[in-house]
């Protein structure tokens, strides 16, 4: 949250620096934390790393497109296109809501997102991975993109082939299991506040798997070369029985787990054997990703 803020409100310097003490291929929004296994090279934490920049500098209140422009292009562009031309959502260029809403309505429809349709609720206390300046700066990008030449809106790309459903009477399929070994901890028998769950996953999940769940993050080097999205989660994982399904999700939080390929570039952290979060905050992540998957 803080150092998202600070990131992306930062002098040059903080970047530069921040640049500098990370592995290769930094991001600028993406923060490379120690490795929590080997090959490991990032964790996309941020709230974890928030006190490497405690000392940095205040934060500008003047919204900027040009710091706008490439959280678009990581976090909007697989909907709305990489020149926001409309792929599967509308064109944002030249868009009459962009142009005639306001901007307190532009805001609040990005931080909100569109309740019962595909566009998901970006800020953190929403469950989405940005801060609100990150989400203004979005917003003066979009103003740069009106009263400009027209672009063909773009051909979505054909979906990715499908696993062949299993004929009936096969035997069920094995729940996805974390690489990393133990057993379901306390979180998976407290009860969870799904409210609180969401802005947790704000900060500390949907950096890797998306606003509610809904985008996985690009990780090269891995069998499946993207994070999980959660929402719809691994039919595996998913339970009519709410404390078979916790325990399922509670193993990835507690233990994490390292993807299947050559060499994962993103893992799942173990926020729960390294005391990243306490028992009753991943029981609210957990009642929240089973909230995000129609459990009550
Ligand atoms: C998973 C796909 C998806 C992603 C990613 C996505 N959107 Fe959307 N967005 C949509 C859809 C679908 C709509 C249309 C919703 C509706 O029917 O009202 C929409 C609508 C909008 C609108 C309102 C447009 C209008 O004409 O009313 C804005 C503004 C917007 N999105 C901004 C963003 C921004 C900024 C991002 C990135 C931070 C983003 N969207 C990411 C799917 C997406
Ligand atoms: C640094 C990136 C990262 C962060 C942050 C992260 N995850 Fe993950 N998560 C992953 C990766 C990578 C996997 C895939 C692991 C595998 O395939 O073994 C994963 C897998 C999972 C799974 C299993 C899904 C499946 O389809 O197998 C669950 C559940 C999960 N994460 C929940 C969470 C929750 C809840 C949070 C926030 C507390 C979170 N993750 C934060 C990277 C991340």
């Amino acid at each position: 949250m803080l150092i998202h803020k600070l990131l992306f409100g930062a002098p040059t310097w903080v970047l530069v620096w921040l640049i500098a003490c990370s592995s290769p291929n930094p991001q600028p929004s993406l923060t490379p934390i120690p490795s929590l296994a080997p090959g490991a090279t990032e964790t996309l934490v941020p709230a974890i790393q928030a006190a490497a920049a405690a000392t940095a500098p205040a934060v500008s209140a003047k919204a900027d497109p040009a710091i706008g422009e490439p959280i678009f292009l990581k976090n909007c562009s697989p909907c709305h296109g990489t020149r926001a031309e409309g792929v599967t959502a509308p064109a944002l260029r030249n868009n009459t809501f962009i142009q005639t809403g306001g901007d307190q309505a532009i805001f609040g429809t990005i931080a909100n997102g569109r309740p019962g349709t595909a566009m998901p609720a970006w800020l953190q206390t929403n469950g989405g991975p940005l801060t609100e300046v990150q989400i203004s700066n979005v917003v003066a990008f979009l103003h740069k993109l009106q009263n400009v030449p027209p672009l063909p809106t773009a051909t979505p790309l054909p979906p990715a082939p499908t696993e062949t459903p299993s004929p009936p009477n096969a035997p069920t399929p094995e729940p996805a299991r974390p690489s990393n070994p133990g057993a379901p901890g306390p979180a998976a028998l407290l009860k969870g506040d799904a409210a609180r769950g969401r802005g947790l996953f704000g900060t500390y999940c949907a950096t890797c798997h998306g606003p509610e769940g809904v985008q996985g993050v690009p990780n090269p080097g891995s069998d499946d070369g993207s994070v999980p999205v959660l929402n719809p989660i691994d039919p595996t994982l998913a339970n009519q029985d709410p404390k078979v399904f916790a325990a399922n999700v509670d193993l990835f939080v507690e233990h994490g787990s390292t993807p299947s390929g050559p060499s994962p570039r993103i893992i799942m952290p173990a926020f729960g054997d390294l005391k990243l979060l306490t028992d009753q905050q991943r029981a609210d992540l957990i009642t929240y990703v089973m909230g995000l998957n129609g459990a009550k």
